[in-house]
């Protein structure tokens, strides 16, 4: 990492560059320029985009909900082979986008553009996009933003050195104003063999406590309540830091601070889950009764040629213990449907464990061929219409099960927090402390606020409910 005062003025003063840039064009054009960033992926790709919509704020850009704008954005995903696609179809018409606006600019960054074959492609078959840049090099946006507009020419930068580092000192425009989300940790170690994840986000390395900390409290003192800790395995933060200290402590210290009402985490590797972070939960009134701990597949044998490190017995078990420690929590999952040599067998496991432990919510995905993955080569690809015959049955099962822990609230009063306006007039939609949708027939004034909630309908994966109080 070099997180060079240095190299964060050189940020700033790119910024000042380009705004010199876009107040010019704008009085040339007689308006504003506007911006958007389409992100596809998981929160820290979310977190990350808020990063950028913060720069293009301070370089003078007016954000847009279109995509027919002055600056576009992709911040991208790779995880399964669709998030590519997804990009490639789009970029077409963004292509139609710039012939009608010269003074378009479109941007390419995320886990997709770490990606050497990828930026190839782009490079040939896209040559109207104008950047490109990876994971590692999204703090470097002004300055690599200021290079096109003054070399008239497009720019690629990534995979050199690492400045994620850095990224907490640049400016940050948040979508919501009362909760946010914090990166503890970057990268990833696990080296799951179907992910794609620790080759484009690099190696795991935590933040220390006492920046995540700073970090915090700032936002507690712009108005946070709710605070998402973000990283690819929590529960292993903090192990190779020079003074090690555990996850759970992390979520103690930050438990202290008032402001914060609300504390959530994402996600929790079933390997690394400590009895004392259960403890810690189980206390606590501020960590949301939530807890995401993927599964990917109920067989022992299959969970092992994933290098997942725990087996079908001990994910139960485990699951078990939480449920008896922490009663109110809403445990979801993420489940892979079709890895390499899934046999019918291994597939009955899978949905016996769904069955037992009946998932709050669960993510079901068909496994995806990752190049460059270990399971990509593995034998025994499991055929496309068999996969999607399981998905299915899957699914049906998940949404049946999802559906029955959600009945056992309804006619309960409980705290939601208000998030957003619905498009139903006279409704606010919110969420539960377990992180489920509530619908409430309440003003917009309650926005940004916990307010108690009568859960008076399950409606299967949400709630209608009446202000309670
Ligand atoms: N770090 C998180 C997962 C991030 S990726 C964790 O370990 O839980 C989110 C989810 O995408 C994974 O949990 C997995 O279920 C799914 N996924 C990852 N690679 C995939 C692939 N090649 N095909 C299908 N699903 C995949
Ligand atoms: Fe991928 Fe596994 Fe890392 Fe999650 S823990 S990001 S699934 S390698
Ligand atoms: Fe996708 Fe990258 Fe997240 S590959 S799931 S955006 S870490």
């Amino acid at each position: 990492m070099t997180g060079t005062t240095e190299n964060i003025k050189n940020q700033y003063r790119a910024i000042e560059a380009v705004k010199a840039i876009t107040e010019h064009t704008s009085i040339v054009l007689g308006r504003p320029l506007y911006y958007h960033v389409t992100t596809f992926g998981c929160q820290m790709n979310a977190h990350d985009s808020e990063k950028l919509r913060g720069i293009l704020e301070e370089m003078g850009y007016v954000e847009t909900d279109t995509e027919d704008c002055d600056f576009v954005i992709y911040n991208t995903c790779t995880v399964r082979e669709n998030a590519d696609k997804k990009i490639y179809g789009r970029l077409g018409r963004l292509n139609g986008f710039k012939k009608k606006n010269p003074h378009m600019m479109i941007g390419l960054c995320g886990c997709m553009m770490q990606q050497k074959e990828v930026v190839e492609k782009i490079k040939k078959s896209y040559p109207f996009v104008d950047l490109i840049f990876g994971t590692h090099n999204l703090s470097e946006f002004a300055v690599l933003t200021r290079k096109v507009f003054e070399d008239n020419s497009a720019v690629v930068k990534l995979l050199d050195g690492d400045n994620s580092g850095l990224l907490e000192s640049l400016p940050s425009k948040r979508k919501y104003s009362f909760k946010s989300g914090v990166n503890i940790m970057y990268g990833c170690n696990n080296f799951c063999t179907y992910c794609i994840v620790p080759y484009v986000r690099g190696r795991e390395y935590s933040r220390s406590p006492e920046d995540i900390m700073d970090e915090v409290k700032r936002l507690g003192d712009d108005g946070v309540i709710e605070i998402m800790l973000l990283g690819q395995n929590v529960n292993s933060y903090g192990k190779t830091l020079d003074n090690p200290i555990s996850f759970a402590e992390l979520l103690r210290r930050v438990e202290e601070i008032d402001a914060i009402k609300r504390i959530r985490f994402m996600t929790s590797h079933p390997k690394d889950l400590s009895d004392e972070l259960i403890d810690v939960m189980a206390s606590s009134k501020k960590i949301c009764t939530h807890l995401h701990l993927p599964l990917q597949s109920g067989s022992t044998e299959l969970l092992k040629r994933m290098n997942r490190h725990y087996t079908k017995e001990s994910y139960i078990d485990l699951a078990e213990k939480i449920r008896e420690r922490i009663p109110d929590i809403a445990l979801t999952t993420d489940i892979i449907v079709g890895f390499p040599g899934e046999s019918e067998k291994d597939f009955e496991e899978t949905m016996e464990v769904v069955d037992r432990i009946g998932y709050d919510s669960a993510f079901t995905f068909i496994y995806s061929k990752r190049t460059g993955t270990p399971a990509a080569t593995m034998p025994d690809q499991v055929p496309e219409d068999v996969c999607h015959k399981r998905f299915d049955r899957l699914l049906e099962l998940v949404q049946r099960k999802a559906r029955e822990r959600a009945l056992r609230l309804e006619g309960k009063t409980l705290p939601v927090l208000i998030e957003e306006k619905n498009r139903e007039k006279g409704l606010v939609t919110g969420r539960l402390s377990n992180n489920s949708t509530v619908h409430v027939r309440a003003g917009e004034e309650n926005i940004g606020k916990i307010v108690n909630v009568s859960l008076k309908e399950c409606k299967g994966f949400y709630y209608i409910g009446d202000l309670a109080d």
